[in-house]
């Protein structure tokens, strides 16, 4: 089996935690029984570009138990939880010394070139084929396999600009390694892929963008905008993840603090809930004036960045847009004022300007730390590099409702595998009923009770008393 990962000694460990998060992990286990006899996914080869954490182990075993042959690489540099991804390479069969599990390349600190050679090796199956399906995160595998198209059949892959982005450059250079190696790889890797779910909102714009330009070369499903995920996972998950990447990088008392945090949109709303609940008053910045009015009535000061950026003492964007906090405004924060991002990518806070100040200089106090110290001697502390901080400085979200975001990824691959011919190329949603049953997945650990409908109460609401019970409008 080939895979690269940190250290496969770690995989005792990893098992203990995954056998844990089986526990906390209802919806998946339930699907891995609904499905045991039929196994839906054999055939299947998906590539999967997800952060490798224990959660997502899990999600890979429950995916091999239904059939699949799978490849896996993390989507981001920092995300990997080493022995997670040693005790998924070794399986519960293996051994260090003879893995019997699932191929993975992925470890916590990869370079950004180590970053795209893994998404490669992922994308290549050793009989030379390439996967099926894939199952991406922020869109990373979807956007190597179609810029590989794109530019073989243009006949060349373009020169990156002096104004690129230093990681655009890599894709360039990856992609014509791997063009001069075999030749028309990416179109016949392309041709083979039936769909891809993508798992969260930066991947999902991405997708509707590719199929509005007409660019989109297989369906996708969008797992993001099933409620049972961006109202979960994005909002519950991040308000417990916010604190803990605060808390593992730098220990400092939220209490009392002010906390700004830019975006209010699910990621948004879970980070202000939990600065609050740690006793922080936060403050908001947003564009939409339907997220700044939320924002205010749930009770915080909502105005600008330029406003409040010398007197706040920490930040989270939360925003998956761009040039958010800039160099200019971390100029301007007090002395150790922490600046942290939560969004996708790393381009939320301007961190190549940051390292262009003059005479700035960067104190690494650990690992995904930084210290950045201005000239006047004052300094800023980064998290993650400006890479999502709580992946990279703690372990992401919790098994709970990483549970019902994997579940519908697990639903969204059947549907796509085994309905192809119902998907066109385009980008979809999972249809409501099965969003509910997600849902319906996790109540009994909580002990929630739910009441059922009468039949009249049904007719008299106009919905069946199976569901759904709302209209796909509905937005909770
Ligand atoms: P969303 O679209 O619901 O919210 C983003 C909000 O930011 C919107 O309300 C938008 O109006 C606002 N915004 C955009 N530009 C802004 C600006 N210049 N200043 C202030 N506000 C601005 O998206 P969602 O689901 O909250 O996701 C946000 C990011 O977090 C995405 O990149 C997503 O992929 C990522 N994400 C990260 C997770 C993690 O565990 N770190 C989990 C889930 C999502």
């Amino acid at each position: 089996m080939d895979f690269k990962v940190a250290d496969l000694s770690l995989a005792a460990f990893g098992r203990k935690e995954i056998q844990l998060a089986e526990h906390e992990m209802p919806g998946l286990m339930a699907t891995r029984r609904e499905y045991a006899g039929t196994r839906p996914l054999a055939g299947a080869r998906i590539m999967g570009s997800l952060h490798m954490t224990i959660q997502t182990a899990v999600l890979i075993e429950t995916l091999v138990e239904l059939g699949a042959d799978v490849r896996w690489v993390s989507c981001n540099i920092f995300s990997t939880q080493d022995h997670a991804a040693a005790a998924v390479v070794v399986g519960p069969d293996g051994t260090p010394d003879d893995p019997k599990g699932v191929p993975v390349f992925a470890w916590k600190g990869e370079t950004l070139e180590e970053y795209w050679w893994c998404t490669e090796q992922a994308l290549q199956w050793p009989d030379g084929g390439g996967p099926n399906m894939i199952l991406d995160d922020g869109g990373d595998a979807t956007l190597l396999v179609h810029k590989g198209a794109e530019y073989e059949a243009a006949g060349a892959v373009p020169t990156a600009s002096a104004d690129d982005p230093e990681e655009w450059k890599i894709i360039l250079d990856t992609l014509r390694r791997s063009i001069a190696e075999r030749p028309g790889r990416w179109t016949e890797i392309a041709k083979g892929i039936k769909g891809v779910t993508e798992e969260t909102t930066t991947g999902v714009h991405r997708l509707y963008e590719m199929h509005k330009n007409g660019r989109l070369l297989f369906p996708a499903i969008n797992v993001n905008d099933s409620v049972t995920k961006s109202k979960f996972d994005n909002k519950y998950g991040c308000r417990h993840s916010v604190i803990d990447g605060l808390n593992r990088a730098t220990d400092v008392l939220i209490g009392g603090k002010v906390a700004v945090v830019c975006g209010y949109g699910d990621v948004g709303k879970g980070c202000a809930d939990a600065l609050r609940g740690q006793g922080a008053r936060v403050i908001v910045t947003e564009i939409d004036p339907i997220c700044a009015l939320q924002a205010a009535m749930d009770g915080f000061q909502v105005t600008t960045l330029d406003e409040v950026v010398g007197i706040a003492d920490i930040f989270v964007t939360a925003t998956g847009n761009f040039n958010i906090i800039t160099a200019e405004h971390m100029a301007k924060m007090k002395h150790q004022a922490i600046v942290s991002n939560i969004g996708h990518f790393d381009n939320e806070i301007d961190m190549a300007g940051l390292a262009r100040v003059e005479g700035i200089k960067r104190n690494n106090i650990k690992p995904q730390v930084d210290e950045w110290v201005f000239p006047d001697g004052h300094s800023i502390i980064v998290l993650a590099e400006g890479r999502l901080m709580n992946l990279g400085c703690a372990t992401g979200h919790p098994s709970f409702v990483m549970s019902n975001s994997f579940t519908n990824q697990v639903i969204a691959q059947i549907e796509l595998f085994t309905k192809t011919a119902d998907y066109p190329v385009g980008v979809y949603t999972l249809p409501k009923h099965l969003d509910e049953k997600v849902a319906r997945l996790h109540l009994d650990a909580l002990g929630v009770k739910l009441t059922e409908l009468t039949k009249e109460q049904a007719e008299y609401i106009g919905v069946d008393v199976q569901g759904p019970y709302k209209p796909d409008h509905y937005r909770y």
